[in-house]
């Protein structure tokens, strides 16, 4: 009998990545994916620790999950409850207190051994299994074939972080850069456009400090392995997340202008518009050199959508700061962003600043920054008003007979189109746009 396994995700693309490989890892052992928790036999948590709010939600949803494990106890069978990722690598021991109902916890260096600390645990009723390693032998090395589940897939091509900005505690949950070989990627590439796979996301925390060799162990960077992933028959479309500005060389804009199948998107996270704050954050690039970086990129890719990443009220941020902040976003203009509020997290050396701005001045800065953000969002998506576009067909819309899908650029498309169409790459016309979606019908 297929036993049930349902999983959930928190936070990062990396963290989507993960759970689709611990699917695959619980497939060979009989295991089925399920979208209702009261019908698993098997409960993963896949916890993100990047801001505060994304730790304390996952306590508080996982509590849930104990009267529903302690019910199945009395009725004879098991619920195994399993909590995996950066939370769990941050604060292994105080989690394990605080939620003495799970059974596994795991980081996600190990997720690998998920086999094997289920054996131990069938034979060991009742003992709790902890393993946060950074393991000598590398994960990927001993994961199960990837499979696609959709036409767009993540594949992890680069893991962990050297950079050390001072508020982030990725090079401490995830570990030091580690960067895939060039023949392992494209393998789990083909495999993935084998089973669907059209679009493929290139994943990783410093995605452009992916460094490896090529097929004659020639050096080879980013751009290079992405020409050899487009090689690949059936991917139609690349693109890769997170890019560090000072990474981002020259020949990263030349693949964007000569590759096709790289889509015009480009998340470029800057952080803050502050040169004085860049500093204190040890992001390790100015204003005007992030600004040369898509000047230049505009002028290889004229269409190019880019996007960024902002942290408002990082300790010690004047009005003066913010407001250069909000210089940096209109001189710029971006297609899409995401902006979040300054969280101090533990062992960070940014946590320790004297001076940390208060609540209700970064609430004020964060809305006077969204707000300009989705004014620009709309204004770009706008520009897209009557035109014509190519539309992957992804995914099922809530509303009956529509689908979604994204453009090139990376906008969200509702258009009116039979299930069966699913998979294709449609041409539509821009019927009415929105900040976050367009309306796309049929051509
Ligand atoms: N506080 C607020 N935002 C953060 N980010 C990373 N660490 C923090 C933090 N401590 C944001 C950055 C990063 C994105 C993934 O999350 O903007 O690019
Ligand atoms: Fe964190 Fe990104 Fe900085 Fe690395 S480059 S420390 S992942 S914000």
């Amino acid at each position: 009998m297929t036993k049930k396994l349902f999983i959930k995700t928190f936070g990062c693309q990396m963290n989507v990545y993960d759970s689709a490989r611990m699917v695959d890892i619980m497939r060979a052992l009989g295991f089925e994916e399920t979208t209702d928790p009261a019908d698993a036999d098997m409960i993963i948590f896949n916890t993100c620790h990047i801001r505060e709010k994304a730790s304390e939600k996952i306590f508080s949803e996982l509590g849930r999950f104990k009267p529903l494990k302690e019910e199945r106890r009395k009725q004879g069978r098991d619920l195994i409850l399993v909590v995996a990722g950066c939370v769990v690598q941050a604060e292994s021991e105080e989690f394990m207190n605080r939620a003495k109902f799970v059974d596994i916890a795991l980081g996600p260096q190990t997720y690998h051994r998920l086999p094997e600390m289920l054996r131990r645990l069938e034979q060991k009723r009742k003992q709790r299994i902890i393993d946060v390693e950074f393991p000598a032998v590398a994960k990927f090395d001993s994961l199960p074939q990837a499979r696609s589940n959709g036409v767009s897939s993540f594949l992890a091509i680069q893991e962990g972080c050297d950079r050390f900005c001072s508020y982030c505690v990725v090079p401490y949950t995830r570990g030091a850069e580690y960067s895939r070989s060039l023949k392992e990627i494209v393998a789990e590439a083909r495999q993935l456009a084998a089973t669907g796979t059209k679009d493929l996301m290139l994943l990783g925390q410093n995605v452009n400090a992916w460094h490896g060799e090529g097929l004659n162990a020639e050096p080879c960077d980013l751009s290079r392995l992405v020409k050899a992933v487009a090689e690949i028959d059936g991917i139609e479309r690349i693109r890769y997340v997170t890019s560090y500005p000072s990474d981002f060389t020259d020949d990263m804009i030349a693949m964007h202008r000569d590759i096709p199948k790289v889509m015009p998107y480009l998340h470029l996270p800057i952080q803050s518009g502050s040169d004085r704050i860049l500093k204190k954050m040890n992001r390790r690039y100015t204003c005007a050199e992030y600004e040369e970086i898509v000047a230049k990129l505009r002028t290889a890719c004229p269409d190019i959508a880019l996007s960024s990443d902002f942290i408002v009220g990082f300790p010690e941020e004047t009005d003066e700061d913010f407001e250069q902040t909000m210089e940096l976003v209109r001189r710029v203009t971006f297609a899409q962003s995401y902006s979040f509020k300054y969280s101090a997290r533990p062992g960070t050396p940014a946590a320790a600043m004297k001076n940390q701005v208060p609540e209700e001045i970064k609430t004020e800065r964060l809305e006077r920054l969204q707000a300009l953000l989705i004014e620009q969002h709309a204004a770009y998506n706008a520009l897209f008003l009557g035109k014509e576009t190519k539309v992957l067909l992804e995914d099922k819309a809530k509303k009956d007979g529509y689908l979604l899908g994204h453009t090139p650029q990376m906008q969200n498309v509702v258009v009116k189109a039979p299930e069966n169409m699913l998979g294709q790459i449609v041409r539509v016309r821009i019927a009415k746009t929105a900040a976050t979606t367009l309306d796309g019908e049929l051509l």
